[in-house]
């Protein structure tokens, strides 16, 4: 039992979220609220990947806002900065240096035509979008595996680039030894994929055009109301969990479930007969009274201690990273 115990603080938990969009419901369920709950058993290195967030055009204004704000979410979350390491990507080289390498060694052609996030993303646009863009899933499996990683708790659409970068690791390793952990995805059973409230089939996105669409984690409480009571339900009026049937109700029943500490069973027994309104109204209370707690923490933490956590987070990832990509240097023969 110790020796269980003990094991699992030697893990290492690798996560991150790039600063583009506003951070919605769905990034915290699916990402940041797992992330929480394991930094008391792991070693947790969280990100904020500045450099995935320009393979799309970003006003540098509103970017520098948002490494700010992300930060500030992270925290607001539960993410303590003692416990855990927060960094800016784009402040330790090592990441981009890293990806240069794997595109030469491990990534290829074949694997990235096959990631659908990059299809989605590029659509019609395959030929003119940025290579940066393509290139994405490389520069995250330099972001894992730098640091030794063995979990890496993520929602839903990001398991095939961790899925990626195992691949990756293993070719390297095959050609050079043992020298990067094979990372593993960790995706939440319920809420991995918390989906669009005005489309059931569409993810909840922070990049989509149509705000209604996503639940921001700083929208008003007015706002997140007129959101919810704005949700899209499915035809008939019982409250019950069908995702084939009733894939926006249980969208909605997930939403409640989580942010509201409830089961999603003992919820659909409570709201036996009393239709969609109801609800509705209900669930918009959770929704506001989560963002209130949440807003509340969030604007007491100043732009000032950020930039001092980072700057503490930068140096002890830096101290990781730059270990790592010094053997990995001496190994392909450029030292
Ligand atoms: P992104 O918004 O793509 O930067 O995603 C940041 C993190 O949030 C990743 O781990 C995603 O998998 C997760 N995530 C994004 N959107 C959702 C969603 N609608 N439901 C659950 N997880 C999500
Ligand atoms: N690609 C991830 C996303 O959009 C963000 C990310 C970049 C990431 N590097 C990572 C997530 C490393 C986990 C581990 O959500």
């Amino acid at each position: 039992m110790r020796r269980e115990n003990k094991e699992k603080k030697e893990q290492i938990i690798f996560s991150g979220i790039q600063p583009s969009g506003n951070l919605n419901i769905g990034n915290y369920i699916g990402a940041i609220s797992q992330w929480v709950k394991m930094q008391d058993k792991y070693h947790c290195i969280f990100s904020i990947v500045d450099y995935h967030a320009i393979t799309i055009k970003q006003d540098p204004n509103l970017l520098r806002q948002r490494i700010i704000e992300v930060t500030k979410i992270y925290l607001a979350a539960g993410i303590d900065s003692q416990q855990s390491i927060i960094f800016q990507q784009s402040t330790i080289p090592a990441h981009t240096e890293l990806a240069w390498i794997l595109n030469c060694y491990g990534a290829h052609i074949a694997d990235l035509n096959k990631m659908t996030q990059f299809k989605t993303k590029a659509g019609e646009h395959q030929e003119t979008v940025s290579v940066g863009l393509y290139d994405y899933p490389v520069l995250m499996a330099a972001d894992i595996l730098l640091y030794n990683t063995d979990l890496v708790p993520v929602g839903e659409d990001q398991k095939q680039h961790v899925e990626l970068a195992r691949d990756i690791a293993r070719r390297f390793n095959n050609e050079f030894g043992e020298i990067f952990k094979i990372p593993q995805p960790v995706v939440r059973k319920d809420g991995a994929r918390i989906m669009s409230l005005l489309d059931p089939t569409k993810k909840m996105s922070k990049s989509d055009d149509n705000q209604n669409n996503a639940i921001a984690l700083l929208d008003s409480l007015e706002l997140a109301q007129k959101k919810i009571m704005k949700a899209v339900t499915d035809s008939g009026s019982e409250i019950e969990y069908d995702l084939e049937n009733k894939p926006a109700l249980s969208n909605l029943l997930t939403i409640y479930a989580i942010l509201g500490n409830r089961e999603i069973p003992r919820l659909v027994k409570d709201y036996r007969g009393q239709g969609y309104g109801k609800f509705k109204k209900d669930l918009a209370k959770v929704v506001e009274k989560f963002l209130h707690n949440f807003q509340e923490k969030y604007n007491n933490i100043s732009d000032n201690d950020v930039r001092q956590i980072l700057e503490e987070g930068r140096i002890k990832a830096e101290a990781l990273a730059s270990q790592k990509l010094s053997e990995v240097r001496k190994l392909i023969g450029v030292r």
